[in-house]
């Protein structure tokens, strides 16, 4: 049975900052939801990560299909008046138009959907990371799909072997989609060049090579790019389906123990490691550290099992530990180097002007 994954995120107002959207909010966006259930989708989940919703749903109408979209829009339309009504803070942030106009990509929400024919078991992570941007995932996806330090498949599984095909983005070209298939194993040093500007490339679909099915759907929206002008940070999904010929969940969870540095953090302005957090985790320290949740399903004739917290384990306790230490090492730097993000990235305008003005005041 052929069932379309869709995952389509919103930052539509939050308490107390950029903290988490409130119970009423996820209420009223799941509210809008339900009824469309049994008709429009056969099942959908709805959770927070940092001051995100997440809206994933189970359908069989295809990749950017409009009615799925506008059902979308709407939940968040109608989240945004909860969060109005609430006087919460950045009611409606992520929806940059007055109006829905076919497809939510390019609308502020960030979208990953794959349709896919189910397996007999078909295992399945909805990933969705809040204080970063898109770029989050191309280390945990590389580790996972290309290297035998994390994916022991990759040694141990004939079809895993053979290796998968990266489908990768340049974000920066906003005109069209410009991508580019590069293979593994033979490409892995092009994909690492290209992957290391997580600004600039950033990784979209990955593919089986044994079978052509599809392995990875994420997000690649940049807001920034698209409104030219700060409007917040890109926030990204992402969905892996595991095990048989991918990755086990295990070794797509592995890269997340790095803490790895990204973009985002305070004002989305500012480097910080990847924090894996709990479901419907909240946000504190310095507005984050970055966040990343990972919730697993199975998915069986359009339904889902209930979700499972695979970042609610003692292992992942040690972790957030380290993870908080390395925090605290890049803090230590404050506003220097390597902890604030390049010029070109910062989320504030602001500072364009402050440094013409600076650059009158220099001598010549
Ligand atoms: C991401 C996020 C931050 C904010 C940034 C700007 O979820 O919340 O990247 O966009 O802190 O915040 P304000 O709007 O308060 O200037
Ligand atoms: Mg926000
Ligand atoms: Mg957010």
């Amino acid at each position: 049975m052929k069932t379309t994954l869709s995952v389509i995120k919103a930052d539509i107002g939050s308490i107390a900052g950029h903290i988490k959207p409130s119970k009423a909010l996820v209420e009223s966006v799941t509210g809008c939801i339900d009824k469309e259930l049994g008709k429009m989708v056969t099942d959908f989940y709805v959770g927070s990560t940092g001051d995100d919703v997440a809206i994933l749903f189970c359908h069989q109408h295809g990749e950017d299909c409009q009615e799925l979209h506008k059902l979308a829009w709407d939940a968040f339309i109608c989240g945004t008046e909860t969060a109005k009504g609430q006087g919460l803070y950045g009611a409606g942030q992520d929806l940059l138009s007055d109006a829905f106009s076919g497809n939510v990509k390019g609308l502020g929400p960030a979208v990953a959907e794959m349709e896919i024919d189910e397996r007999k078991a078909e295992p399945f992570l909805l990933f969705t990371a809040d204080k970063t941007d898109p770029g989050a995932y191309n280390l945990p996806l590389y580790l996972s799909f290309a290297d035998p330090m994390h994916c022991s498949g990759l040694i141990l599984s004939p079809k895993i072997s053979e290796g998968f095909k990266f489908v990768i983005m340049d974000v920066a070209h906003t005109e069209e989609d410009r991508i580019i298939e590069l293979n593994t194993p033979e490409d892995i040093y092009d994909i690492a060049a290209l992957l290391r500007d997580n600004e600039r490339f950033v990784v979209s679909e990955i593919y089986s090579r044994a079978t052509g099915a599809q392995a990875v759907a994420a997000s690649t929206t940049r807001l920034h790019n698209i409104a030219g002008t700060y409007t917040g940070k890109d926030d990204p999904v992402l969905l892996v389906r595991c095990q048989g010929d991918f990755p086990a969940t295990g070794e797509v969870l592995s890269p997340y123990s790095i803490g790895h540095y990204v973009a985002g953090f305070m004002r989305g302005s500012h480097t910080g490691p990847l924090m894996p957090a709990k479901m419907n985790c909240s946000i504190s320290y310095f507005d984050g550290p970055p966040v990343v949740s990972a919730v697993g399903f199975c998915v069986h004739n359009g339904k889902l099992t209930e979700p499972v917290d695979c970042f609610d384990h003692a292992y992942w306790d040690y972790i957030r530990d380290k993870v908080s230490q390395k925090a605290c090492a890049m803090r230590e730097q404050g506003f220097s180097g390597p902890a604030m993000l390049h010029y070109s990235e910062l989320e504030y305008g602001g500072i364009v002007e402050k440094m013409k003005n600076l650059d009158k005041k220099f001598s010549c």
